[in-house]
């Protein structure tokens, strides 16, 4: 059998991952920081990341921390605001982690759908008026699955409705700089005036996901709680990666490797749409502008559980769309254009085509 060719893993194929930057940075973390990378820190981690962070999103470098990942973020954030019973809305469909996060502690979810521009946030009213609402669950740009990115207008009438309802907004944001064409509109972080969003990013698509490190960016009071559990845990995050990722910052490798990033990525994309117009020339599906997904939909009557078995059977696995979906999603699929080169795209979708 021919080698797999997989579609399935929001992760990025090894030739992504700038091994030679993350080495000079590793090396130079050793030689010049040595003593802040290999020594115990605290919750918030490397305060020379906290500050470079806190510069970019131009806030105060008591709002930052970093964390070995930014789901480890987000779990954080979950147990901190969530009990049995807490009404949390999600976007419908979601990453299935958050999901299966909110689950285990009882959440009680408020699925709100997705449109080609992000939350539905007409339904998200409807359902504030239903009752009141603690978290609301949004990933902005490039989504994951759904590949859509939340227009300007929806941001500020979210940050709007948070400040009026009380809510928090949870910004689970690792795509943001991996765009593809204009950048995305502002984070809902730089918009807020009433310490309502909380906002988390990663450097797993920036950097190299087995360096687990991301971090979140928010209201100061509530960062220092959140530090101080992390420190109750597990004293602080790794910090060499903290270290070589300020490196990497200082040297202007971040930088270089992002175009990289966004160059290849885009290649994958285009090599993926045109794989499925010439394949799978029935699936309906929006171009993401950035990101790692795209999603599509087959068709009323699809079943995409059962295509899934045979496509991995066939050496071509996906994720079908059940598992992003609290209800329904039979007829929808993500591909990951991140884990597969260009060259394989158009074998991978003949494959699942092949099956279909
Ligand atoms: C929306 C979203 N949030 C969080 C994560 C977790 O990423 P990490 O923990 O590697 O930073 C992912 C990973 O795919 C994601 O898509």
């Amino acid at each position: 059998m021919a080698e797999t060719i997989s579609f399935a893993r929001g992760a990025p194929s090894p030739d992504l991952i700038p091994v030679e930057a993350i080495r000079t940075a590793t090396a130079r973390a050793l030689e010049d920081d040595w003593q802040t990378a290999l020594s115990y820190g605290v919750g918030i981690g490397h305060p020379g990341l906290c500050e470079r962070i806190a510069q970019t999103h131009g806030i105060p470098a008591g709002g930052v921390m970093v964390t070995n990942g930014s789901l480890e973020g987000g779990a954080m954030v979950f147990r901190h605001l969530v009990s049995p019973g807490t009404r949390v809305a999600v976007e419908q469909p979601s990453y299935d982690r958050t999901l299966l996060l909110l689950e285990q502690l009882g959440a009680e979810f408020v699925p709100i759908p997705l449109e080609s521009d992000g939350l539905d946030v007409d339904a998200l009213e409807r359902a504030l008026e239903a009752g009141p609402i603690e978290l609301v669950h949004v990933i902005p740009n490039f989504h994951n699955p759904a590949g859509c990115t939340l227009s300007e207008e929806k941001r500020r009438r979210l940050v709007e409705l948070s400040a009026e309802h009380g809510f928090t907004i949870f910004e689970d944001d690792p795509y943001r700089e991996v765009y593809f064409g204009d950048p995305p509109p502002p984070t809902m972080l730089s918009i807020d005036e009433a310490d309502r969003v909380i906002h988390s990013s990663s450097y797993s698509k920036t950097v190299s996901p087995g360096i687990r490190a991301g971090y979140l960016a928010g209201p100061e009071a509530t960062i220092a709680q959140l530090a101080k559990t992390a420190n109750e845990n597990y004293i602080s995050p790794n910090m060499l990666s903290g270290s070589l990722v300020l490196q990497l910052y200082e040297s202007g490798a971040y930088e270089e490797n992002l175009g990289e990033v966004r160059e290849r990525l885009a290649e994958r994309r285009d090599a993926l749409v045109e794989a499925l117009g010439s394949h799978l020339p029935d699936a309906r599906f929006e171009v993401p502008g950035g990101g790692y997904f795209l999603w599509a939909d087959l068709g009323e009557g699809a079943d995409t559980v059962a295509l899934s078995e045979r496509s991995k059977e066939a050496g071509a696995p996906f994720i079908p769309g059940t598992d992003f979906m609290l209800d329904g999603g039979w007829n929808l699929l993500r591909f990951s254009f991140a884990s597969v080169p260009p060259d394989l795209i158009d074998e991978g979708v003949g494959r699942i085509a092949s099956v279909a």
